[in-house]
């Protein structure tokens, strides 16, 4: 792939999706983050760790997050070695946070796999994403910078809140979009936004710019996390790697729903608080709650949301140095909300 990074080989790789084409231009530090995670997923003691992590990371993944952490560092002239171990501390944070999020919501596929909780056990997937999590601390103690600590450690207590929030009122029917823009932002854009701040402050960026990185990755992370939750109503299961429905099944009040809910009738309220409070699924139902959000047109409301989104993700980074990333980034906002997968 590093052909890929010479002068007019760019016309080819035009029609890329912009994360393919970041990882293309950052293909070498990518193949250094990649064999980072390789070696520190490594237990002496324990085989069921590897086989574990093995299963999920050779699955694939986007591998989004770290690579907004070398294109933030790129992007900020860095030219050190510290932001391939910083991407591989965001990479394990979100493979741990994927490992503890499928036993909680009790998904059964994850990357076009069986998820770890059903090939192995719950107690795997929590304790080896205990490990992960121990790792990736490891990791950024190695780069000796106590900011980038400080923002990576607080990104990791409020990706657990926000599950946590998410946990108590995703089932509860007077969860509004405030709540909801507060759960996404804990449990999905906390880490992107770190993803990308500390980048910036491992290459000495100004305050501005960690700022309007920081902007960029929160609006960002929001957009991913609507855009995904859309995704669980329309995507194709085939391309998302994931269930049709699931969010419904595990009555999880998530933006398109929240949405209809505010607009519904009694005997339409009624259903919500069947199906989704009380948890009484039967037959057909996830059908109605299509029907319903359907009829309010809420799919659309929220993908507009996540456009809303997307846009002030591309407007923070007006604030950083003019430079082929930049655009990239700027493209990576607009894709995650008309993405597939
Ligand atoms: C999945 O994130 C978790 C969410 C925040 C929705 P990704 O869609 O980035 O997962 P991978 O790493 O590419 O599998
Ligand atoms: C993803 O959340 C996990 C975290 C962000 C911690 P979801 O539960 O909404 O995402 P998927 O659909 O399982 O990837
Ligand atoms: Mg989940
Ligand atoms: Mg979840």
């Amino acid at each position: 792939m590093s052909s890929l990074k010479a002068g007019n080989a760019m016309n080819q790789v035009t029609s890329q999706k912009p994360h393919e084409l970041l990882a293309a231009t950052l293909s070498s530090e990518m193949e250094a983050v990649n064999s980072l995670i390789q070696t520190r997923m490594a237990s002496k003691h324990a085989p069921r760790i590897p086989e574990v992590t093995a299963h999920l990371v050779e699955a694939g993944g986007k591998r989004l997050r770290p690579m907004l952490t070398l294109a933030a560092a790129r992007l900020c002239g860095y030219e050190g070695e510290h932001h391939i171990k910083l991407a591989a501390t965001v990479e394990f944070i979100h493979t741990a946070t994927l490992l503890h999020d499928d036993v909680v919501d009790e998904s059964g596929q994850r990357r076009g796999r069986p998820t770890a909780n059903l090939l192995w056990d719950n107690k795997s997937s929590v304790l080896v994403g205990d490990y992960l999590f121990s790792r990736s601390f490891q990791l950024m103690v190695e780069t000796g910078s106590l900011k980038v600590l400080d923002i990576l450690a607080n990104a990791s207590a409020t990706i657990a809140e926000g599950e946590v929030l998410q946990m108590t009122a995703a089932s509860n029917l007077a969860t509004d979009e405030a709540v909801y823009l507060q759960v996404v932002r804990g449990k999905t854009a906390a880490l992107f936004s770190a993803a990308t701040e500390v980048g910036g402050v491992i290459a000495g960026a100004s305050e501005t710019e960690i700022k309007a990185l920081f902007d960029y990755g929160d609006a960002l992370g929001i957009a991913f996390q609507i855009a995904d939750d859309l995704l669980d109503y329309q995507g194709d299961s085939k391309a998302t790697g994931k269930n049709v429905g699931d969010d419904f099944r595990e009555r999880k009040l998530t933006l398109p729903v929240i949405k209809a809910v505010a607009q519904a009738t009694d005997e339409e309220h009624a259903f919500w608080t069947r199906t989704i409070e009380k948890g009484r699924q039967e037959e057909g139902d996830l059908e109605q709650a299509l029907a319903l959000m359907a009829k309010y047109q809420t799919l659309e409301a929220t993908r507009q949301d996540a456009l809303n989104w997307a846009a002030k993700a591309t407007d923070a980074l007006t604030a950083l140095p003019e430079h082929p990333i930049r655009q990239m980034l700027h493209d990576l906002a607009d894709y995650v909300v008309s993405r597939l997968n």
